[in-house]
Parts: C-alpha cells; sequence; structure tokens
C-alpha cells in the first residue's frame, strides 16, 4: 500500500519540526482576521483547525486524499472552515482567491515548478506563503530519496537543498523573505503539543507496522533513521510579486 493510502488508514499525518515548526511557520505568516487562507495537503486537519480558532481566518484545506479531506473538514466546520478533496497540481480555486497558504511536508512529493506556479496562481498579488520542508543536513544523498521513493511507493520523493527550495520559489514568482534550517527534526515545543506529537508518532508507527508485513519492518526503521541522520526541516516565507 502506498503512503498516502497508509496515512488515510490510520488517520495521523505529521511533518518534520512537529509543532514547534509549524508554530514559528505561522507566526511568520503574519495572518490577520478575516483572510483566506488555504492548507495545501492539509492531512488530518490539525493545523487547519488551529489557525481557524486561533487566527479568526477563513481556513480553507485540501487534501488529495479523500478521507484525509474529511476529516479536516470535520475539524475545522467548527470555526466556520472547510475542507475538501484536491490535487494541489489543479486547484479548484479562481486565481488570486486567498491572502495566504501554506503546506507542511507535501512539495517533496510534488514536480515542484508545477506545484509552486499553481500556488501562485491561486494567492492575490502580495499574498505570503509558508513552508516546511526537508533540506539536507549536510551534503545531499540523492540514494536516501530514491530508497524512500521506493519504500513509500509515491512517485516522487525529492529532498532539495536551502538554496534549491529557494531557487524553486523564486522560479515561481516569489521573493523569499525568510528561510531557515531548523537544527533537528524535533525541536522543543510547549508540553501539551509535544505530547500531542508524540502521541500522533506512536500512533502512527503502530498503525503503519500493522499494515506492513514484519519483513519489511526493519526497512521502515532503516529509512526513520535515514531520515534523521540526512534531512533537517526547514521553514520558507515568501511573498507573491504584487
Ligand atoms: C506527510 S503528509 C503531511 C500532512 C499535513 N500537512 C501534516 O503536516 O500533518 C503529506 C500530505 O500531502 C498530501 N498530498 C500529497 N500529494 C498531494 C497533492 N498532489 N495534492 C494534495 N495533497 C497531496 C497527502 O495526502 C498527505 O496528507
Amino acid at each position: 500500500m502506498a503512503f498516502f493510502q497508509w496515512l488515510e488508514r490510520t488517520g495521523v499525518t505529521l511533518h518534520p519540526g512537529g509543532w514547534a515548526a509549524t508554530q514559528r511557520m505561522l507566526a511568520q505568516l503574519q495572518l490577520r482576521v478575516g483572510e483566506r487562507v488555504l492548507d495545501l495537503g492539509c492531512g488530518s486537519g490539525r493545523t487547519l483547525a488551529y489557525a481557524a480558532r486561533q487566527f479568526h481566518v477563513q481556513a480553507v484545506g485540501v487534501d488529495l486524499m479523500p478521507a484525509l479531506a474529511a476529516q479536516s473538514y470535520q475539524r475545522v466546520r467548527p470555526y466556520g472552515g472547510f475542507a475538501l478533496a484536491a490535487d494541489i497540481l489543479r486547484l479548484p480555486f479562481r486565481a488570486a482567491t486567498f491572502d495566504a497558504a501554506w503546506a507542511e511536508s507535501v512539495f517533496v512529493f510534488l514536480p515542484k515548478p508545477e506545484a509552486f506556479q499553481e500556488v501562485a496562481r491561486v494567492l492575490k498579488p502580495q499574498g505570503r506563503f509558508g513552508m516546511i520542508e526537508l533540506t539536507w543536513r549536510g551534503e545531499p544523498f540523492p540514494e536516501y530519496c530514491e530508497q524512500t521513493r521506493q519504500f513509500l511507493q509515491v512517485p516522487r520523493y525529492e529532498v532539495l537543498t536551502l538554496q534549491e527550495w529557494s531557487k524553486m520559489l523564486q522560479a515561481a514568482g516569489f521573493t523569499v523573505r525568510y528561510a531557515e534550517k531548523l537544527p533537528a527534526h524535533a525541536a522543543f515545543s510547549p508540553l501539551p503539543f509535544w505530547l500531542s506529537d508524540t502521541w500522533a508518532l506512536l500512533r502512527l508507527a503502530f498503525g503503519l507496522a500493522r499494515q506492513v508485513s514484519p519483513a519489511r519492518w526493519r526497512e521502515g526503521a532503516i529509512k526513520i533513521a535515514s531520515l534523521f541522520r540526512y534531512t533537517v526541516p526547514a521553514i520558507f516565507i515568501a511573498t507573491k510579486a504584487g
């Protein structure tokens, strides 16, 4: 079974850097009351619902997997938000719809130029885009991407350097205002969020272990070790040209 279907079955999604990275990215995005915002690849909808509740924005989420989009909708609906199943490469929104958008651990799976152009299309002029994505800890190690692609059974999995991500954003018409590599996958966050991240990680790990054969457990453990060894999360904040 492919990775996104695993996520859909377990109903748990995560991103590198955890809640600490999310809060840092949202703070940099400076969301304002009433703004229309878009969570790209919203997964189970935790960030989407938090943003709607905390910043009183009109929050919309999209995810490729219908069950994850439905779960997000249930979570964000009490705060006036909405979520739907859609592909980031063909967003069902008019040009210049959103004031801000973000993506957490999604673009690593996408064809970058097309996906960034689609984000630029739906953002208003001067619209802000935040992203949490994997970068190389040191020298690039392309074999890790190939192994991960095979293990996760996804068509694409490409980690880029901080500079390469920034260039891709610039090529789609963004000005990169902020690009920061975090020192490690797990950063300090307030205890309730740290506990919630740890609980989500355990649920995901047990959920996945139940669905893959024991022969693949070792492969999975090596993959996770490689993730920590070769990559670190980074936060990007970019603005669409106005
Ligand atoms: C690693 S998960 C992260 C989910 C969520 N952002 C989070 O941090 O919990 C990646 C998500 O991207 C979604 N995704 C992958 N490709 C997509 C695409 N082309 N369009 C929309 N969503 C996509 C997957 O279904 C999955 O929910």
